[in-house]
């Protein structure tokens, strides 16, 4: 079975062809990142006029890469939620012309679902119950994944998401590029060799109930700026806000795998890019005897459609032969995008 996926949820525009949702024959991505750079952040407007200049090359590109035609494909995934509107009303009119013309069933993908499934490209999927965590530029949530569909939140997003709280690091440090903020915050915490002074932020996790699970970022934020002031290094505060932010990731999956008992966790989003801290989750795993799952690639870390490929061929896949009325959503091109989960 050959699936194309659509992803244009915020900056990037994206399709991809996946075969029997494991194998990936092609996974074109157009980013926008230089077109927000100048505003440190994504401009909504700028993002859904991009999409459109932009999809219909990624199409074309994503078919000849895969070596593939439209009548090859088997079903249409796309992102409808959560995101930014015009972006999702972008990929989502996308797919309903491709329907309209092949007469395709469309299977509709939650963003956050999907990201917990892009390493399946890489290793077989896990057995149901697992936890999921993501971390991007928009979300830090934990969630309790029962099965396809079914994710139970355990802690989401308080202020800041995490992948924001390193793009406005970088930003307030005065760092290039700023947006997205993580890569450069990574490098130059790489650049801090000393390590034998007590970590700057630290104390800020002492303060916190230790059993909690909660991604709360901004006051480690509000930290860096202070710390930046008085005159430490660029590349310590990098090296402690990294080290702080990954330690309080830590715990939150080590309570949450003591709390439910479950020892999978499948991790993705921007963040888990960052080499350190698949490093650190690596040990946690091996330390707490839990089964650690994200994506080696970093393409399949950030937003890409190759997710929306493999969750859509799991969802289309369970869809038995009883389940007449799911069958017929698929085929209905009157549905709309949700910026919400
Ligand atoms: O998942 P993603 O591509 O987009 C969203 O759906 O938000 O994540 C983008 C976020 C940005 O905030 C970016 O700064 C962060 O992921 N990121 C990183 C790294 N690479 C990207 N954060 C820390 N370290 C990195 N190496």
């Amino acid at each position: 079975m050959i699936g194309l996926g659509i992803e244009s949820s915020c900056d990037e525009t994206a399709i991809a062809i996946v075969k029997d949702g494991t194998k990936c024959l092609s996974n074109i991505i157009s980013s926008q990142i230089e077109m927000h750079a100048p505003f440190h952040g994504v401009v909504p407007e700028i993002a859904s006029r991009a999409h459109l200049e932009k999809i219909n090359f990624v199409y074309e590109k994503a078919l000849a890469e895969a070596d593939c035609s439209l009548r090859e494909i088997d079903y249409i995934a796309v992102t409808v939620k959560p995101g930014l509107l015009g972006s999702l009303m972008m990929g989502a009119s996308f797919a309903k012309s491709l329907a309209l013309v092949s007469g395709l069933p469309i299977v509709k993908i939650d963003h956050v679902e999907a990201h917990l499934y892009a390493p399946f490209l890489e290793v077989p999927r896990p057995s149901y119950p697992f936890l999921g965590l993501l971390l991007s530029g928009g979300n830090s949530a934990l969630y309790l994944v029962k099965g396809l569909g079914e994710l139970e939140v355990i802690a989401d997003t308080m202020d800041d998401a995490c992948g924001e709280a390193f793009d406005k690091v970088a930003t307030s440090l005065g760092l290039e590029p700023a947006y997205p903020g993580g890569p450069v915050v990574e490098k130059k915490a790489k650049e801090y060799k000393n390590n034998e002074n007590s970590p700057l932020f630290k104390p800020l996790l002492k303060g916190r109930n230790a059993s909690e699970i909660a991604f709360s970022f901004s006051g480690i934020k509000t930290a860096v700026i202070y710390a930046h002031q008085k005159g430490f290094s660029v590349d310590r505060i990098c090296h402690d806000f990294q080290a702080t932010v990954f330690e309080l990731i830590e715990r939150n999956l080590k309570n949450a795998s003591q709390r439910t008992g479950i020892k999978t966790i499948v991790a993705g989003g921007g963040v888990l890019a960052n080499s350190s801290l698949q490093n650190r989750l690596a040990i946690l795993a091996q330390r707490e005897n839990i089964k650690l799952i994200c994506p080696q690639n970093k393409i399949l870390c950030t937003d890409n459609a190759a997710m929306v490929a493999v969750l859509g061929y799991f969802i289309y896949e369970s869809l038995g032969k009883n389940s007449h009325t799911k069958i017929k959503e698929l085929y209905a091109l009157d549905f709309e995008v949700d910026s919400k989960r």
